[in-house]
């Protein structure tokens, strides 16, 4: 099966940590029939310093025509904010990206590095973030003026459906016998029509239980009680902001991954972490979130579940042995960005030529 996937890098540890996400894909592709051709896609701050534009036309076509995007990071300190991260935006606007996945679990092995005591971590973290990725505060509908200054949270009933449609059917596939809406019905009028729409979809699921959660207490049940969640949908901002709280629940932001998805479209793998000015070019950056965005690409662009099951046992197998300096553990060898590209390589390749 032969498949193209556009490469952008992107600025600070973007490329560091892209390089280990190829590095899996190249292990794939000699190990199954899948057969990946790699399409340089530059986009963000640097691009941005060279050429005038944070994504240049050639870049975005590349992109168009590519079967999925593994996509770095973007910023840089330099720059006014945005100036490299509205790229992002707009290949989730141009692609309809709609949905941004974004799972949370904490490998067993990284209990001792999340920061919650035993007691909340309960049974354990693993929790299916589903953020709508192109509405609301995102729309961009807004201006900026000397004295005042708006943006609007707008929605659409086909925004709200689709995303919702998408969480209710994942929620399924993942066997979830649960599933949470976030939002501010109690405030704003786009978590009204939100909550509605939610209640309506879910009686095409009766074998799913559904709860709402306004946003603030959600974000004090994240850390109280996160075993309690399972598949949670949310609008834009709201999941912009508690995949981050979460994020760090699994020992460090560097392990977060996430599709900006259109199923059966092409769709985009990003770790979560930005460009991390501080540590770029040191070859330290954590490549997991990236690696475990390939794991998301696996199976969600190009349906191949066990494929992606592999990847993430050769990511824990891995954890075993050694660990970036995020994660590290005294016991365990501390491992450079390429180094731990490499243990997860080579525990991958393992699994997949038997
Ligand atoms: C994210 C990021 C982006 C967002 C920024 C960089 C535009 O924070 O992917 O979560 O706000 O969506
Ligand atoms: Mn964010």
């Amino acid at each position: 099966m032969k498949k193209i996937i556009a490469i952008t890098r992107g600025d600070g540890c973007g490329p560091e940590v892209v390089n280990e996400g190829i590095k899996i894909l190249r292990i794939v592709s000699e190990f199954t029939d899948f057969d990946f051709k790699f399409m340089d896609a530059p986009a963000g701050g640097e691009v941005w310093k060279r050429y005038g534009t944070n994504l240049p036309e050639q870049s975005f076509e590349t992109i168009k025509r590519s079967d999925a995007l593994l996509f770095g990071a973007l910023g840089l300190p330099d720059l006014q904010p945005g100036v490299a991260e509205s790229a992002i935006l707009k290949i989730r606007q141009g692609l309809d990206l709609y949905v941004n996945l974004r799972p949370i679990k904490l490998y067993e092995t990284l209990r001792e590095r999340c920061p919650l005591k035993d007691e909340f971590i309960g049974d354990g973290i693993d929790i299916t973030i589903v953020r709508e990725n192109t509405e609301g505060l995102y729309k961009n509908i807004g201006k900026l003026g000397e004295d005042s200054a708006e943006n609007l949270m707008y929605y659409t009933r086909k925004g709200c459906e689709r995303i919702i449609k998408y969480a209710f059917g994942l929620a399924k596939r993942k066997g979830h016998n649960k599933i949470t809406s976030v939002d501010k019905a109690n405030i704003l009028k786009p978590s009204q029509l939100w909550r509605k729409i939610f209640h309506e979809i879910s009686k095409n699921y009766s074998e799913i239980e559904t709860e709402d959660i306004y946003i603030d207490a959600f974000c004090q049940w994240l850390i109280r009680a996160p075993f309690k969640f399972q598949t949670v949908v949310t609008e834009n901002m709201f999941g912009d902001i508690i995949s981050d709280e979460a994020a760090f629940l699994i020992g460090s932001l560097g392990m977060a991954s996430s599709g900006n998805i259109h199923p059966g479209k092409v769709s985009m793998y990003e770790p979560i972490h930005g460009s991390a000015p501080d540590i770029a070019g040191k070859g330290i950056a954590n490549p997991i979130g990236t690696i475990l965005s390939v794991k998301l690409m696996m199976q969600e662009s190009f349906n191949s579940l066990e494929i992606g099951d592999e990847i993430d046992k050769a990511v824990e197998d891995a954890l075993h042995e050694g660990r970036t300096v995020d994660i590290t553990n005294k016991r365990l060898k501390t491992l450079s960005t390429t180094e731990m590209g490499d243990l997860i390589a080579s525990k991958l390749k393992n699994r997949l030529k038997v």
